[in-house]
């Protein structure tokens, strides 16, 4: 509907119509203004399936919703690191929701994996951003495809679920902009979600629902966000001052309380009454956007179930293979751990899907192999029985292969609280203890959201991260086991050896409602690259039953200028007997040495299927944003002239190919020009370096003059003074030197002249 046509209708509610439209009708709904046509819609978790509660609703997947279909949930589908994918399981989530009249679907849920221990990481995309973003936004293009809106949440800084609904973040803004923010601005920016939902937590004090810089400056203002905003369930506090910020829907409502005090905010002038007409045009817009682009679909779950056996086929990371995958029909596989029955597909709470159907590995077991099975330990609990672990060996004992089915039960990882160690059950760590000890090769298939410890990783054969792959689970699972598909996914975050290991470690959860990032920018595979630390597994890797050989990089300009793209080809050959996937990641490496960054960050990737034998060029382009770091003095992205490297890995342990480029024509970096600049900072600004030479070599005489002939000539040298000068702020010359409080003033209002010029 056209804007106008909606100020119309917004002309002609009453105050209290417009208080009351600003939070939801019940738990599902938005309000309805039945005597101006203005509909209820409906909207439901959420990201990967519909979870459409019909009856009794809540927000934390306690009660039952519609049978649906369960798709890879994020942990999964972001190691598939294919746009296309994430487009195509949007799209048919958009469908689903046409048909079941949903109005918008609640996700992707974009958080960066800040811990491993983080309850909901399994509901995330990566602990890397750029790849975070590049997902996120395919995903809300394809839901946004069949005129269905998303939700992208939580924002901001939610990564973790203690105190999650009262604690602070507390994060610095430079680390906000580089690792929690650029997600969201990637997809505000590229895919324009229809709403945005912000988080539960306050950043950095102030509660996200009342945030005005995060809502309303950097949403709105600097991003260009056109949607509406809601809250999480729950999340308001002060929905006056919230209104205000830019919240413009509370969900699910306050039964009427909250309306009562936008009500009495208006009349005494807290909130304009055009700051109130503005949320409920927001919210209209969207409202009107669906009713007017509603689509004929049916809810076909038997394909939908398919096409989520697909996907999770795409998304699997075959992390370790000896040579003993992919099986063969002929020889005897063990198939041991309830995991194998009853695969751990999805995590819990609001995004948990009431699955139509589930298809666990051995359901298939006669289409693919021989196979033996034995339980030897529970899918849902961590339960050591002898007797069960007894015949588990006795059963292994009996075939060329054992694969072990292990994860995660349920109660290990949820929304509403975090993990409380990095381990798998103790009662599955023994199990695979004692199956090597027959000294048969060990296969393990993992069902976990987020990193786990693997103090078996060395001994055994091969390893197979499932993550939690969605209802279809067990068909991806076997077409990978025996080499129906070639696995393809790559890790998108870092596993530790260990969860001390964690850049996070010292800070997470935080205590008393205060978290601090102190880890600033290093999270993930920034933290390991920069201390030079081994990991388990590093970010980005997957093997596959092929070999990839790279080759021919070539960059389009080795010098480029601000504002103009690079773009980067290469060639990939498949270098084995079997067709497959590879996903080739380009990172960037700093060598300006202008601020402190991380050793590497990942800037784009391509995935390209190949048949053995053939070699093709991919290309990836760079843009002003690949090189750049946010500069908090200048309030803006920045990156200097200089060297850049590009970086070409499998990888992110795993370079492979390498050039430099570099940057010209950068504007430079100028110090912040006060009393308390540093003096290293004026002799390494081109503009500023003269100035401030013949000054130094004024007050250099000056100092030396004061000096015995003894220290002149041993304890201070002229190049020691000058390194001590680096970090000396101009108005220390007013101590060590002549020069009074009208001399440095001078000498400021000197320099902005300077630098003005
Ligand atoms: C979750 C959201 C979810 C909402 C509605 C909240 O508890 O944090 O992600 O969309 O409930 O179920």
């Amino acid at each position: 509907m056209e804007k106008a046509k909606i100020y119309e209708l917004i002309s002609k509610m009453t105050l209290e119509e417009k208080a009351s439209y600003v939070s939801g009708a019940d738990f599902w709904h938005t309000d309805a203004v039945p005597r101006l046509g203005i509909p209820a819609v409906m909207v439901s978790d959420g990201p990967h399936g519909l979870r459409k509660q019909d009856d009794e609703a809540d927000h934390l997947g306690v009660n039952d919703s519609i049978k649906a279909v369960c798709f890879p949930a994020a942990c999964a589908t972001a190691c598939s690191f294919d746009r296309d994918m994430m487009f195509a399981m949007g799209a048919d989530l958009g469908k689903e929701c046409q048909a079941e009249n949903v109005s918008s679907l609640l996700g992707p849920a974009v958080n960066i994996k800040r811990s491993p221990l983080c309850g909901r990481n399994f509901e995330y995309v990566s602990e890397d951003p750029y790849a975070a973003g590049e997902l996120c936004a395919a995903y809300i293009r394809g839901v946004q495809s069949q005129n269905v809106g998303t939700s992208i949440k939580h924002f901001a800084a939610n990564n973790q679920e203690y105190e999650r609904m009262n604690g602070s973040s507390n994060v610095d803004e430079r680390t906000l902009r580089e690792i929690y923010l650029p997600a969201f601005e990637n997809a505000v920016k590229t895919a324009q979600p229809w709403t945005v939902m912000c988080s539960y937590n306050k950043v950095n004090g102030e509660y996200a629902s009342q945030n005005h810089w995060l809502l309303t400056e950097i949403l709105r203002d600097e991003w260009g966000f056109e949607g509406y905003v809601m809250s999480d369930w729950g999340a308001v506090s002060d929905r006056v001052k919230g209104v205000n910020a830019g919240l413009d829907l509370e969900m699910p409502g306050s039964n009427g309380a909250n309306d009562a005090l936008i009500i009495e905010a208006v009349k005494n002038g807290t909130i304009k009454e055009e700051t109130l007409d503005e949320c409920v045009y927001r919210i209209l817009n969207i409202v009107f956007r669906y009713e007017e682009g509603r689509q004929k679909e049916v809810f076909d779950r038997e394909a939908d179930h398919e096409k989520s056996a697909a996907y999770a086929a795409k998304c699997m990371v075959l992390l370790k293979n000896e040579g003993v995958l992919p099986l063969k029909a002929d020889e005897t596989a063990a198939f041991i751990g309830g995991f194998a029955e009853k695969p751990r597909y999805q995590g819990g709470g609001s995004s948990h899907i009431n699955s139509h159907k589930v298809t666990s590995a051995l359901s298939l077991a006669d289409a693919y192999g021989k196979i033996l099975y034995a339980e030897g330990f529970p899918a849902d609990k961590d339960e050591y029985d002898e007797q069960k672990a007894a015949a588990a060996l006795d059963t292994a004992g009996k075939a060329d292969k054992i694969v072990v089915f292990a994860g995660l039960p349920d109660s290990f990882e949820s929304e509403g609280y975090d993990r409380a160690h990095m381990s798998l059950p103790a009662c599955q760590n023994k199990l695979i203890g004692e199956l090597l000890t027959l000294g048969k090769p060990v296969i393990v298939v993992l069902h976990n959201g987020s990193p786990v410890e693997m103090p078996w990783a060395c001994d055994v054969s091969a390893i197979l991260e499932a993550y939690l792959s969605g209802e279809a689970a067990g068909k991806a699972e076997m077409e990978i086991l025996y080499g129906k598909v070639n696995p393809s996914g790559k890790l998108s975050e870092t596993f530790p050896l260990r969860l001390q290991d964690n850049p996070s470690y010292l800070n997470f959860p935080g205590r008393g409602k205060q978290v601090n990032y102190a880890e600033g920018v290093f999270v993930g595979y920034r933290y390991y690259d920069a201390k030079e630390m081994d990991v388990l597994f590093p970010f980005g890797h997957g093997l596959s039953y092929t070999t990839f050989a790279y080759s021919n990089l070539k960059v389009d300009k080795e010098k480029f200028a601000p504002g103009e793209t690079v773009t980067v080809s290469l060639d990939v050959t498949n270098t084995g007997s079997m067709a497959g996937r590879e996903i080739v990641q380009l990172y960037v490496s700093d060598k300006t040495d202008v601020a402190v960054r991380p050793v590497k960050e990942l800037k784009n990737f391509v995935s390209v299927e190949l048949a053995p034998g053939e070699t093709r060029t991919v290309s990836m382009e760079l843009n002003e944003r690949s090189f750049s770091w946010y500069n908090v003095d200048k309030k803006e992205w920045y990156a200097a002239d200089g060297t850049y490297e590009i970086l070409i890995g499998a990888s992110s342990r795993d370079i492979r190919l390498s050039c430099e480029i570099t940057r010209e024509g950068a504007e430079e970096l100028i110090p912040v020009i006060d009393a308390d600049v540093m003096m290293g900072d004026l002799m390494s600004c081109k503009k500023t370096a003269g100035f401030v030479k013949n000054m130094i070599a004024e007050y250099m005489q000056a100092f030396g003059d004061q000096q015995s002939s003894e220290t002149k000539e041993s304890a201070v040298t002229d190049e020691m003074a000058m390194s001590m000068q680096r970090f000396m702020p101009l108005r220390s010359l007013r101590s060590f030197s002549s020069l009074t409080n009208a001399d440095i003033a001078n000498i400021v209002e000197a320099l902005k002249k300077v630098v003005s010029e």
